[in-house]
């Protein structure tokens, strides 16, 4: 099979296509023949050599995909060769096939289409895993999610609303403030024109904060955060030791959380996506919630693809179609 690699860290251009061994179903897994699959920056920073695939898990990156199961291991009910799914991967997706714990795929959300359904399994398994399973956002709360036009920040305001919550989100541009509005936010801060906190604190305070900036916004958060606040980080984006002003968070009797998806034992992902399962794909069905693709890309030109991530310029995701070549 053609797959994805980065044999040396670097740029954008150490993405290579190479040719592979097609994986086998070992117990408890299926083979997918992969449709579609997304980029998410933690790809970039794998390919830059900062975030190796967890032990025993491929060098092939891409966290997630789409396509149809041509092969089911041993051990394994619900599924059949043929059946169309989507996957939350450890790695493996920018290829053609990818081996998968069962309890990994899900059925396609209803009413999206198969190409389509590649860019929602790591958004959705990491906003509901982290805003509702660790941090129990609660209808009526206030929840701030930094990055509000990104894919992740996308989902998650929809999610929020649809579920109760006030959102406050941040972004970089008067187009991307707009954006975030539009998908339901009822506050959007421009974070190079204007400082969150205070416009937080006017709102009485974040209940949650889904964090994807790490040591940069660290002490802002802890400001920002009502009492009994939740902080989760998920992302590095600002640097990875800042300084944890206890005497702020003390008084708040506050949390600061921080997760990832990708490490979890399959076991765990495999709660993860049931949960998606029962709670998001109802809401995409109802159209409350709604993955928005930025451009499509050919995975053969996954080096394109991790420029425009890089570059910022992109809101929600971007595709990467595997069957194109
Ligand atoms: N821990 C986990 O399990 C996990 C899982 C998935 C993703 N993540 C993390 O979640 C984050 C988002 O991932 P993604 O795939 O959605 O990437 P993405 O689409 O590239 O989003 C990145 C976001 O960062 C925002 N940003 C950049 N500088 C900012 C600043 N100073 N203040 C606030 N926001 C800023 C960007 O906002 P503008 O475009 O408006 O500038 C953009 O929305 C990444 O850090 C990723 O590593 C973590």
């Amino acid at each position: 099979m053609r797959a994805v690699i980065a044999p040396d860290p670097g740029g954008p251009e150490a993405l290579i296509v190479t040719e592979l061994p097609d994986p086998e179903a070992g117990p408890g897994e299926v083979v997918i023949d992969i449709v579609a699959s997304a980029v998410n920056r933690a790809d970039t920073q794998q390919r830059q050599g900062f975030y190796p695939p967890p032990k025993g898990a491929s060098d092939v990156l891409g966290l997630e995909c789409s396509g149809r199961i041509s092969e089911v291991g041993a051990g394994v009910t619900g599924w059949s060769v043929g059946d169309e799914v989507c996957a939350l991967l450890a790695a493996g997706g920018y290829a053609e096939k990818v081996a998968v714990p069962a309890g990994q795929v899900m059925a396609l959300p209803p009413g999206v289409d198969l190409v389509t359904a590649a860019v929602i399994p790591e958004v959705a398994c990491t906003v509901w895993s982290n805003v509702f399973m660790v941090a129990n956002l609660q209808p009526g709360e206030t929840l701030l999610v930094h990055g509000g036009a990104g894919g992740i920040g996308n989902v998650a305001i929809q999610l929020a609303k649809a579920l109760g919550a006030r959102v406050v989100t941040t972004a970089g541009s008067a187009e991307k403030v707009e954006l975030c509005q539009s998908l339901g936010a009822d506050v959007a801060v421009n974070y190079q024109l204007e400082d969150f906190v205070e416009v937080v604190k006017e709102l009485g305070g974040a209940d949650v904060i889904l964090d994807n900036m790490g040591a940069k916004y660290l002490g802002r958060n802890v400001s920002a955060l009502a009492t009994q606040g939740r902080l989760v980080v998920i992302g590095m984006q600002g640097g990875t030791k800042g300084e944890l002003d206890l005497g702020t968070l003390l008084p708040k009797r506050g949390a600061v959380i921080a997760t990832t998806l990708r490490g979890r034992p399959p076991e765990e992902k495999a709660a993860i996506c049931a949960a998606v399962v029962e709670h998001v794909w109802p809401l995409i069905g109802e159209g409350k919630v709604k993955a928005f693709v930025h451009e499509q890309i050919p995975f053969g030109e996954a080096p394109r693809a991790h420029e425009l991530m890089e570059s910022g310029s992109h809101s929600g995701k971007i595709l990467l179609s595997v069957d194109a070549g």
